[in-house]
């Protein structure tokens, strides 16, 4: 249907410079929709509270969105309260504005703060203050709140029991919110599967502000959001999880490679094999090109092996040499730490750290940098010819770094139909494609986001093909974008069938239909209704 251009730029236009006057009766909204006992005042930030740009910029966590000309909010709610949720979700409606929710701020696209349509003004309902996280040894247990990091969650279970644990994600600020609600996998997923996997109850604010839990939201709710995006259904408030059992002591190695040509052998036995190791065992196998600046200025391509082994260093050797000699993994390079110590190791902090950097909210300064983050899956072995075509590619390109983590063992067991994340039997390995770069400005962003997607396509032959398949938590707009107010159903197969194959996104679509199907909850890569907008 063709829409006149004049009209639609009048309409724009009219929304733009009504945008302060829609957040002030939204505000009035807000307050007149909060309990008394509990006034949402103070949670409220517009652009001239001098806090503003300090919270807004608190949870951006790639910092290539610092600088971005993409839409910022118009207000930012930090609710306290469960009535702040609800009220935030009703007056938005009413008063015609989008929002988006943020738990940790890890969303590579940034899609939990930046809007990239102009055309709705939107907020930002901010989770961080709810983050309560309740242990229960004794049922084996815990129950969070989405505004909880992940190390916080790993820090309040150690304090309980040194031989419970939950699977997870690696890095410490992930929040649960977007992590638990879109997949969450890390060192563990060889042995229990994915977090999603041990989810065993919700708290949801839906489009009514209705609060439900899993009995009544229903299987289909709950099973879109344990891995489909709490973003497209509502505003998750918490989890349960089933917690799995560790060994008293773990073993952590960290080893590195520096020959290229060593490393090509030791990688092509792990392509045969760390999918197949015991399932205590995870592997992960991590490239990237070091500049060698006396002389020549060559590059090589460096390994490192960042691995968990959940049991002692004597039985991991034995594995180790009976399994992968090629890796020479010796009792040197063991460290035997509790899990919760693991965490932090993995997480990239020296050994011996203190396990109270689980409770820092501030990411690693490292990793305050610009980046771009794609994601693959590997079904067969890459040849040795295979390996250095990728390695002189790598070496052609900047700032590449691939990382393998290898699957098998429960991934195995698990039906692609359990969850909406539909990655499970028949893969080697999940693929994960990191570019830092130091340099400010679109300029270079531009040029590295060009070197990412140059690597991503020589991977082509390697990888999963139709569709070629990507992990929903490593958001990447490359996969497909869906325009928002439009939301098609048909856009949305784009990537939808990428991240979560055609009929988990059916499901999906389905699930969206029954509970938000005038597509409230919206974004460039959520899950539309079955038909769109136009349409209904
Ligand atoms: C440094 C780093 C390391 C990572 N490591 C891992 C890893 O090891 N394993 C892994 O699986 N992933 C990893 N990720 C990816 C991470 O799991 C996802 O980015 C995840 O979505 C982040 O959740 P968040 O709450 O921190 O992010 P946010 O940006 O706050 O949210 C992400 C998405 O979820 C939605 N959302 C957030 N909270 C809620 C809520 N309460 N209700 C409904 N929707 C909500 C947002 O609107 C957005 O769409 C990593 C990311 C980074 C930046
Ligand atoms: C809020 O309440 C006041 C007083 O009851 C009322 O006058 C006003 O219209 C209400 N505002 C909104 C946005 O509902
Ligand atoms: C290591 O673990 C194995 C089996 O898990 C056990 O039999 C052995 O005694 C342990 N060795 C040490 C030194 O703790
Ligand atoms: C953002 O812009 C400022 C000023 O131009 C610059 O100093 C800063 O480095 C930029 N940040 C990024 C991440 O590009």
């Amino acid at each position: 249907m063709a829409v006149p251009i004049l009209s639609l730029l009048l309409f724009f236009t009219s929304i733009k410079s009504s945008a302060y006057h829609i957040t002030d009766t939204f505000i009035d909204c807000l307050n007149n929709r909060s309990e008394p006992t509990f006034p949402i005042t103070g949670t409220v930030y517009t652009p001239d509270n001098p806090s503003f740009s300090s919270v807004y910029y608190a949870y951006i966590r790639n910092h290539v969105f610092y600088n971005s000309t993409t839409t910022k909010p118009s207000l930012i709610i930090t609710p306290l309260h469960v009535s702040h949720i609800q009220a935030a979700v009703i007056c938005a409606q009413k008063h015609g504005l989008q929002m988006r929710t943020r738990s940790g701020g890890h969303d590579y696209e940034g899609l939990s703060y930046l809007s990239y349509s102009n055309s709705t003004p939107f907020f930002i309902l901010d989770m961080f203050n709810l983050r309560s996280v309740d242990v229960n040894i004794e049922q084996e247990t815990v129950r969070v709140q989405t505004g909880a990091t992940l190390g916080e969650i790993y820090y309040r279970i150690a304090e309980k029991s040194n031989i419970h644990g939950l699977p997870g994600g690696v890095c410490p600020t992930v929040a649960v919110g977007g992590h638990c609600s879109g997949g969450g996998y890390g060192n563990m997923i060889r042995k229990y599967g994915l977090t999603v996997d041990l989810i065993l109850d919700a708290q949801l604010v839906d489009v009514n502000g209705a609060v439900l839990d899993r009995a009544s939201m229903g299987e289909d709710l709950f099973w879109a959001i344990t891995g489909g995006g709490g973003a497209s259904f509502g505003v998750v408030l918490a989890f349960s999880f089933k917690l799995v059992s560790v060994t008293s002591q773990v073993t952590f190695f960290d080893v590195k490679r520096t020959s290229e040509k060593g490393i090509i052998n030791i990688a092509y036995k792990w392509f045969q094999i760390a999918h197949k190791l015991d399932n205590d065992l995870f592997v992960r196998m991590s490239f990237d090109v070091v500049t060698n600046r006396k002389g020549m200025k060559t590059k090589t391509v460096h390994a490192s092996f960042p691995s968990l082994f959940l049991g002692n260093s004597t039985r991991l050797l034995s594995l180790a040499d009976d399994n992968f000699p090629e890796l020479g993994l010796r009792e040197s390079d063991c460290f035997e730490m509790s899990w919760v110590e693991s965490t932090v190791a993995y997480a990239g902090f020296a050994i011996g750290t203190p396990v109270e950097n689980l409770l820092s909210r501030t990411q690693q300064p490292e990793r305050d940098r610009p980046f771009k983050i794609k994601s693959d899956y590997l079904k067969t072995p890459i040849s040795k010819k295979g390996l250095k075509s990728i390695f002189k590619k790598m070496k052609e390109l900047e700032n590449q770094m691939i990382t393998f983590s290898p699957f098998g063992g429960r991934m195995e067991e698990i039906s692609e139909f359990a969850k909406p994340y539909p990655h499970r039997a028949g893969n080697i390995a999940m693929i994960e494609y990191e570019t830092y770069w130091n340099e400010p400005g679109t300029e270079a962003a531009n040029k590295y986001l060009e070197y990412s997607r140059m690597m991503h396509d020589h991977m082509t032959p390697y990888v999963s093909k139709n569709p070629r398949e990507a992990f929903y938590n490593y958001r990447d707009l490359d996969n497909g974008v869906n325009h928002n107010g439009k939301n098609s159903y048909e856009e949305g197969m784009v990537y939808g069938v990428r991240y979560f194959k055609e009929i988990n996104y059916n499901r999906l679509a389905m699930v969206k239909t029954m509970v938000d199907p005038h597509n409230f909850f919206r974004n460039e890569q959520g899950i539309p209704p079955l038909q769109s907008l136009h349409d209904m």
